[in-house]
């Protein structure tokens, strides 16, 4: 079917993937998750891919999210994989290992593209910002429907600190560093403000893995602007991923 791609979106933990129906943005098969390999280099993830392509006997374009800086295919950066990805084309890496036509972008700016069009940013005007809450802090800035790509907002420096934001208010960073809700929500709070200043959004949808739990820490973000959750909550990132596939290829 033409309106049916395979969506994948590849973060630091998981490799996740489901056939999207692109014109509704729904997903037609069930999310299947397996395990990012560590180290997570090219050659390793090769088989997890392989095996999504499998486990959805799936022949036909592809999607992909990846977390990483991506222009032209080309992964540029690599905060939360493999070195070895740098200056890897993982467009043309992937399409030599599956035989398919394969379309990458930054993890963030898929699940942006995915909430503008049918989350939580449907039929807002303006400014959208998106923020992906996982091992990272991903970004995508959206304004009248169109991505501004690769904006990277989680690797600003916050007033006073050494490291980028993403090392102290990622979901990473809660875990390992035992912050409670309400200390978490603090430091993401501060984050979103100094953000805003940045980028003045009219709008803030939150997504990544810890947007199903908003109501936990929703009391401690006091912005001026609307914030709501990512209405795909984790799926965003597989939906926008096709649907970028849909438009490239
Ligand atoms: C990366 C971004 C990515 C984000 C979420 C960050 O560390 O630099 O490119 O979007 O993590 O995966």
């Amino acid at each position: 079917m033409e309106n049916h791609i395979l969506g994948i979106d590849i973060g630091a933990t998981g490799m996740k993937g489901a056939i999207v129906d692109v014109q509704s943005g729904q997903l037609i098969t069930e999310r299947i998750k397996l395990q990012t390999p560590h180290p997570a280099t090219p050659e390793a993830m090769i088989d997890p891919f392989m095996d999504l392509i499998k486990m959805h006997e799936w022949s036909g374009k592809i999607g992909c999210g990846f977390p990483a800086i991506v222009k032209n295919g080309v992964a540029l950066t690599a905060s939360n994989i493999d070195e070895a990805w740098i200056n890897v084309n993982a467009e043309e890496w992937f399409e030599k290992a599956s035989g398919m036509k394969v379309r990458v972008l930054n993890d963030a700016d898929a699940a942006g593209m995915a909430e503008a069009y049918f989350g939580a940013g449907n039929g807002k005007e303006g400014c959208i910002l998106l923020i992906t809450i996982g091992s990272g802090l991903g970004s995508a800035l959206i304004y009248d429907g169109q991505i501004i790509p690769n904006t990277e907002l989680g690797h600003v420096y916050l007033k006073g600190h050494t490291e980028v934001a993403e090392k102290y208010a990622s979901n990473n960073a809660r875990k390992n560093q035992n912050l409670e809700w309400d200390e978490w929500g603090k430091r993401f709070n501060e984050f979103l403000n100094h953000i805003e200043r940045i980028v003045l959004p009219d709008f803030i949808i939150l997504g990544g893995g810890i947007s199903k739990r908003f109501d936990l820490y929703k009391e401690y973000i006091d912005i001026d602007i609307p914030v709501a959750p990512a209405a795909m909550l984790n799926n965003a990132g597989i939906v926008g991923a096709a649907l970028y596939a849909f438009q490239k290829l």
